[in-house]
């Protein structure tokens, strides 16, 4: 057993870069292997380099849209992260049922394999949770590859809804990829926070 005193819960910044696309290339070898090897190994560089963290950096600066990027430090070493936000705009038309507006998204939630099943993910996804309603979202999104079948199990116990299926295209390295995408959403989070809590 790992003592979660020891763990640390602390923003990410720019100067993680490098400690983040090494975390990447320990997990997605584990969770990406439904994916096509180059799509995979463009997914581990996206894991920091890609225009999301840019962008997150960015939006953060302006003040734009709420986001937070967390990390799980044990003792020097990166050992979670997760990733969430409000969104103005939803991606997909299918959502637009369970609401047009007031949706926050949880990202990108990873955990080590080394340190999974001692409480990390849920700590870090009711984190989410409360953040995301403090900023006013009535529900979250959270999507994840079709054939990630353990992640979505997870995702279930903690429960959030399935929603719909949809092909997700994925740019990477000048090349288009369409992986299926299911969509969940936790449709009341001031409820769920509050039970959780
Ligand atoms: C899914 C993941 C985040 C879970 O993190 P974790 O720290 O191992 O999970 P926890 O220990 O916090 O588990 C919390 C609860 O969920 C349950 N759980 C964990 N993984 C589960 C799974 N695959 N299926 C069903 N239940 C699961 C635990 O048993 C625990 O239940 P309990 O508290 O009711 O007893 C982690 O396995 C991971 O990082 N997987 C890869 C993530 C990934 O593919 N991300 C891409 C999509 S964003």
């Amino acid at each position: 057993m790992i003592d979660l005193g020891f763990c640390q819960i602390d923003e990410i910044k720019p100067e993680d870069c490098e400690a983040i696309v090494n975390f990447h290339r320990v997990t997605r070898t584990v969770t990406d292997l439904s994916l096509a090897p180059d799509l995979a190994e463009a997914n581990i560089a996206d894991g920091f380099y890609d225009r999301i963290w840019a962008e997150h950096f960015k939006t953060k600066d302006k003040q734009e849209t709420k986001g937070r990027a967390l990390k799980v430090n044990l003792e020097g070493c990166i050992i979670g992260i997760v990733r969430y936000g409000l969104i103005p705009n939803l991606p997909y038309e299918p959502l637009v049922k369970h609401g047009a507006h007031g949706w926050g998204e949880l990202h990108q939630l990873y955990i080590d394999p080394a340190y999974q099943n001692h409480g990390l993910g849920r700590t870090l996804f009711i984190q989410a949770t409360q953040d995301l309603a403090s900023w006013g979202a009535a529900r979250m999104l959270v999507r994840c590859f079709r054939d990630n079948s353990l992640t979505r199990r997870f995702y279930e116990h903690l429960s959030a809804q399935f929603l719909c299926d949809e092909l997700s295209v994925v740019k990477r390295n000048g090349k288009n990829f369409e992986i299926p995408t299911s969509h969940y959403v936790l449709p009341n989070l001031s409820d769920y926070v509050r039970q959780t809590s």
